[in-house]
Parts: structure tokens; C-alpha cells; sequence
């Protein structure tokens, strides 16, 4: 299991000559500080648990299903088979078929002691499950989304108790277009949270993640970073090096969440990294630490990205400038979710991983990333905007 506490650790290696150094002897315990991660094997849960996952081949579905199987626990996936049909083929308990529009059958009858719901949006997605599960669930787990605290978020430190986002009142959320879930994306998870109290009271836990960024992200919103800068030369950066930055790792967030389960641990929790303020420059320079090309990186005022077009989190990704109705958006508060044990990965770990996944994508996926298709400002656009700055400053 991941771990930022102090832990002891055997020293398993024959140790005479280690003894001689002055490094603990064969038994001996090897106290190591905190905030040591080490990769270590997650170990047997306590108890198993018989857990259904709405989802699971995704993105930080997978990570879900792997650290629970390799927890001991009993795992049920619930999807339409159309992404990543097969990956779990023979290696969880069920993958039941159906469709949380309209379709939930598949779940009648069942009882779990966890359900962690990871594709909802539309309250109604809840209300239907609901319908199967309610009274054979005893621990209901929603993975919701920080955007539940709407477009401005000038304030700073938002934690669990702050103000959310509210739907248009024109607007039925039941009844919705699913083409506007994206326009109304933060109210309709609020009113998704709500239908998750209202149908598991007592037996809840809402997670409210950031930014979710590792392998398996086919946004691009941070592998743009690992994927750029991993062909070197200079890269343009938005703005000031000091300014904000927070993400969370699929992994960690996958993690924390089985833990969370295990530990019946219920409530609303903010779940966002690092554990420490961070800022944009560790984050770019500890992705370059892990390339090999040579990179030097063009810090760009925001006036100025903003004359040409370039936007935050869109091109610029996971930036936001720290003012206005973003200037909490890089600075809200995890404190609750890290008392109950979230861990964290180092950065390292997250940008290795990540240009390792991004280097086995077939080939049109790492052009079209390089290409700013999905997220990132593209290369050839990057250039356009170094050239253009260059010429405003005369800088070579
Ligand atoms: N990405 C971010 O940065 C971010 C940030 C904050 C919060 N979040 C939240 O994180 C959650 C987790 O997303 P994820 O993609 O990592 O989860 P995931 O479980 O890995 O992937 C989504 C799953 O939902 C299934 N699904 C989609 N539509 C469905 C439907 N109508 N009926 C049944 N199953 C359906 C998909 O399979 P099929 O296609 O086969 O059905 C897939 O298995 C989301 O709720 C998102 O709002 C994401």
C-alpha cells in the first residue's frame, strides 16, 4: 500500500556486511521519515468486501478494479460493453451489461456491500439504480467532481462546506437532453449527490475529485504536458512559475476510494493533490525530469496568451490563472480527505507513468495529441505564439 506515514520496514537481505556500515543487521527495523512512497504491494484487505463498480473501464475505473481485486475483494463491473469491452475478461466476478439511462435490469435482485458509482451525471442515472439496489446496498460510494462548486471560484480554500452550483430553474434534470449533462455538468452532479443522500441515508460517501490526470486519460489535459515536453526544445509555459497547481492521480484517487469502502468512511470529501502547495513550474519541471531530450521552457504573460487566443486549461492545460473566478480553482482544500488517509504519489511518479501509457498509444492517437486535437495548444500553434513573443521582446 501506498503510504506517507512513518513505517517500519524489515530488512530482509543478508546483513553482515551491512551491519558493518553502520545500516541495520538481518531483522533489524529500518525506520524510514515520512513522506517516503514506496511502490509496495497493497496487501489483503481485512475483510472482503462484495463491491459493484458503475463503470470501470474508463479511466480511474480500471485503477478501481486492479487495487480491489488485489485487495481480496469480490468485484462486479455494470457498463453498456462499449468501452474497453473485454478488460476485465475472466478476472472479475460478473460484468453485467446495461445502461444507467434506461436499462438497469441486470442489477435486479442483487445486494453489495459497496457500490462505487463512477459514470453518473444525471441524477436520474441514480434514481435508476436506485430502483434495483435500495435496501441492498450498504455503503453507496459517488465519485462527484469539484465542479460542483461552479464557474466562479474565486474564492480561495474552497473546502466540503462552500457554496455549490445551482440548475437553471428552467431547466428538469430528469428530463434533460443528454447533450447538455456537459453544459450543466457541476448543478447536475450536486443534484446527483442529493439522490444518492436521499436514497442511501446514512450510508453515503461523496468524493469530489479535481483534475484527474495518469495513464488511461485520453483528454490529454496533463499527458499534453509529459507528451511536449518529452520532444524537447523550448516550450511555452503560461505565465508565472509560482502560480497554483492541482491534480490528482487516477491511481491515488482509485486507491483511496477502495480504502474508503473498506473503512466505511462516509461523507462529502474533496479528494485533490498534491499534499503540499505545488506550483506550475514543479509541475512542468518535474515532467522534464523525467524525459531526455533538452527543453528549455518560455514563460509567457498571461496578457499576452490572451492577445493570441491561447486559453487556460484548454491550451495551456491544468493552468488557471490564479485571479478572477478561477483564482480558487488551484488552491481549494483537500484537508478532510487527506485526515482520512488519501495518499499521494510523488509527481515523478505521475508524469513517468503517464508518458509511459502515452508512448504505447498507437501512433495517430500521439500525433493528434502533439497536434493540440483534443487538449494542449498543438506544436505547430506553440511555435506561432514563441515566434510572435520573440518578436515583441527581440528575444532570440
Ligand atoms: N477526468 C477528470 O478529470 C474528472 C475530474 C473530476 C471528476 N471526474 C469524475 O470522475 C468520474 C469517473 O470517470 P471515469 O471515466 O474515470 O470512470 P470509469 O468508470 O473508468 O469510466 C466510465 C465508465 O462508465 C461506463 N458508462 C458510461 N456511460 C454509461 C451508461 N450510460 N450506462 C452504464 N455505464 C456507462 C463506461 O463503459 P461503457 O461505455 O462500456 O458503458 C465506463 O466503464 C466521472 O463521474 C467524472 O465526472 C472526472
Amino acid at each position: 500500500m501506498t503510504t506517507r506515514r512513518s513505517f517500519v520496514k524489515w530488512v530482509s537481505a543478508a546483513g553482515s556486511a551491512v551491519g558493518l556500515t553502520g545500516l541495520p543487521r538481518l531483522g533489524e527495523a529500518l525506520e524510514l521519515p515520512d513522506g517516503i512512497w514506496t511502490p509496495a504491494s497493497p496487501g489483503r484487505a481485512r475483510a472482503p468486501l462484495n463491491i459493484l463498480i458503475l463503470g470501470g473501464t474508463g479511466f480511474t475505473g480500471p485503477e478501481q478494479v486492479d487495487y480491489a481485486l488485489a485487495r481480496g475483494h469480490r468485484v462486479t463491473l455494470f457498463n453498456r460493453n462499449k468501452t474497453r469491452p473485454g478488460m476485465f475478461n475472466g478476472k472479475v466476478h460478473e460484468e453485467l451489461v446495461g445502461d444507467l439511462n434506461n436499462d438497469t435490469s441486470a442489477l435486479a435482485g442483487k445486494s453489495f456491500d459497496v457500490v462505487i458509482d463512477n459514470p453518473t451525471t444525471a441524477p436520474a442515472w441514480v434514481r435508476n439504480v436506485a430502483q434495483q439496489l435500495k435496501g441492498r446496498v450498504r455503503h453507496y460510494v459517488f465519485i462527484s467532481t469539484t465542479s460542483t462548486y461552479g464557474n466562479d471560484q474565486s474564492a480561495i480554500g474552497l473546502n466540503e462546506d462552500s457554496p455549490t452550483a445551482v440548475l437553471p430553474s428552467d431547466v428538469d434534470p430528469y428530463t434533460l437532453d443528454p447533450q447538455l449533462l456537459g453544459r450543466h455538468y457541476g448543478a447536475l452532479k450536486v443534484l446527483a449527490e442529493k439522490e444518492v443522500q436521499k436514497h442511501y441515508p446514512g450510508s453515503w460517501t461523496v468524493i469530489r475529485p479535481c483534475l484527474i490526470v495518469g495513464p488511461l486519460d485520453r483528454t490529454d489535459r496533463f499527458t499534453w504536458w509529459p507528451a511536449r515536453i518529452a520532444q524537447g526544445g523550448e516550450v511555452l509555459a503560461p505565465d508565472r512559475p509560482d502560480d497554483p497547481c492541482q491534480y490528482i492521480d487516477s491511481r491515488d484517487l482509485a486507491e483511496w476510494t477502495v480504502r474508503v469502502a473498506e473503512g466505511h468512511e462516509l461523507g462529502l470529501f474533496n479528494a485533490i493533490g498534491p499534499a503540499h502547495p505545488f506550483t506550475i513550474a514543479e509541475m512542468l519541471y518535474g515532467v522534464r525530469a523525467v524525459t531526455t531530450q533538452p527543453t528549455r521552457f518560455t514563460w509567457v504573460p498571461w496578457e499576452f496568451l490572451q492577445q493570441h487566443q491561447v486559453r487556460p486549461w484548454r491550451d495551456m492545460t491544468v493552468w488557471q490563472p490564479p485571479y478572477g473566478r478561477t483564482a480558487g480553482y488551484q488552491r481549494r482544500s483537500a484537508a478532510k480527505a487527506i485526515a482520512k488517509g488519501l495518499t499521494f504519489r510523488p509527481h515523478a511518479v505521475t508524469a513517468k507513468d503517464t508518458l509511459d501509457w502515452h508512448l504505447s498509444r498507437p501512433p495517430a492517437e500521439q500525433q493528434a495529441t502533439l497536434e493540440g486535437r483534443i487538449n494542449g495548444i498543438g506544436m505547430k500553434r506553440e511555435a506561432e505564439v514563441l515566434a510572435a513573443w520573440h518578436a515583441r521582446t527581440g528575444a532570440g
